[in-house]
């Protein structure tokens, strides 16, 4: 029997693949410099952040825009980008490639409302050869449902198997005062089409002291009921919104307390490699999520990084450094290579997390830019 072989592995929150090929019991954990990851990611198909994280999901933000104004995304009168700024169909498809050569197993189309894009379903249908390949584990979307039913059946046929549905009511009425105007049937009509074509749904709903607060368990009790996994989100501070979010914010530690008080949750260890926390409700045999940014710090395992419509790759929701692959692509003679090139070096500069708050009001928001700029 030769010497022991050693494998090299990284990762601090968990380690997920060994380099070498070697079983995890011959992993060795190595601390590593940034200038170390970089020079390593330019020699494998992966990249790792100078925390040791595995950048493994992106989250592509195919346009800013939105047929639906929630009062915690959007201000009422918004400026969008002009359109011709907005990267071509081809292009996107060209970056989400070679994100995917770096190894991304996860892509989620993410808005603004992607399904407003003209077109997109063009570039969801060509992503899916990443699926068929086998190079991509799962093709994703989040979505305000509302053009749902007539896209559903190609959804699927592209191998979408998940969907993320935002629904912050179940009151028509407040639904409509939320969404500054949406439909509540048109988004119910548009997920049960996507559930007759064989896609799941997860219920993503942002907690709301004075809007939903005192509903969550109703909605949760629905979702269940319906089949659905349910998410509750904390409100971010990101972007002005014409309000003011400490009068909207609720600390998701308060809804599970009255949550308990009426159901059982048992704590489950599934992850989707998403920041929520999933608990068992006993009661209804369905699955509830918590996405706490404020009241519970989940950074330390964050595996993803955000391309905006303009091609801005922001390496975190809550901070303002970001890369401009749109100037690096359009530039090169060889996008491919230039473009590797600056997403490992992108990477390089991923910050260990946000710096969001809520805690008084009046407060200026953490960053600029709203969610529906890098997609949530
Ligand atoms: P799955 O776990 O695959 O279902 O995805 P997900 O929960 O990452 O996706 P989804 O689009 O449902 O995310 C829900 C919301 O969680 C997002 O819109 C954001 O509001 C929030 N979120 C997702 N990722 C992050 C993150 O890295 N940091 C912070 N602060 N919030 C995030
Ligand atoms: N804070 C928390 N969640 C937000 N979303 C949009 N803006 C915010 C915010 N400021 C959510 C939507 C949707 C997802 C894309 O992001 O409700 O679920
Ligand atoms: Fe549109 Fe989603 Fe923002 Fe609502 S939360 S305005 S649906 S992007």
């Amino acid at each position: 029997m030769g010497p022991p072989k050693v494998g090299l592995c990284f990762g601090v929150s968990g380690i997920e693949r060994c380099l070498n090929g070697q079983s995890p019991s011959h992993w060795v954990k190595l601390e590593v410099e940034p200038s170390f990851c970089n020079r390593l990611n330019k020699v494998h198909d992966r990249v790792i952040d100078p925390f040791g994280r595995s950048v493994t999901y992106l989250r592509l933000s195919v346009t800013d825009r939105c047929d639906l104004r929630c009062t915690y995304c959007m201000a009422e009168k918004m400026t969008f980008l002009p359109k011709q700024d907005l990267l071509t169909l081809e292009e996107l498809d060209l970056l989400s490639t070679a994100f995917i050569s770096k190894g991304i197993r996860k892509l989620r189309i993410t808005g603004g409302e992607p399904l407003v894009r003209r077109d997109v379903l063009k570039l969801i249908d060509s992503l899916s050869r990443h699926l068929k390949s086998g190079a991509l584990d799962e093709l994703t979307l989040t979505t305000n449902g509302t053009q749902l039913k007539k896209h559903a059946a190609r959804l699927a046929k592209a191998g979408v198997r998940r969907l993320n549905v935002s629904i912050d009511s179940l009151v028509p009425e407040k639904y409509a005062r939320v969404t500054r105007g949406g439909e509540l049937a048109t988004v119910l009509d548009g997920i049960k089409a996507a559930n007759d074509e064989g896609m799941r749904v997860k219920i993503n709903a942002v907690a709301l002291k004075q809007d939903n607060a005192d509903e969550l368990a109703d909605m949760i009790g629905w979702a269940h009921g319906e089949g659905h996994d349910f998410t509750v989100i904390e409100a971010m501070p990101m972007g002005e919104i014409g309000e003011d979010r400490f009068d909207q914010y609720i600390p998701l530690s308060i809804v599970r307390e009255t949550l308990e008080s009426k159901w059982q949750l048992t704590p489950l260890a599934h992850r989707t490699g998403g920041p929520a926390r999933y608990v068992r409700v006993e009661e209804t045999g369905g699955q509830l999520g918590f996405i706490t940014p404020l009241t519970h710090n989940f950074c330390e395992g964050c595996n993803r990084v955000r391309l905006t419509c303009t091609g801005q790759l922001y390496m975190c929701l809550g901070q303002e450094d970001n890369a401009d692959l749109r100037a690096v692509m359009r530039s090169s003679d060889n996008p491919q290579e230039a473009l590797y090139e600056a997403i490992d070096e992108a990477i390089s500069r991923k910050p260990k997390g946000h710096d969001f708050v809520i805690d008084r009001p009046g407060s200026a928001p953490a960053v600029p830019r709203h969610m529906s700029v890098t997609g949530g």
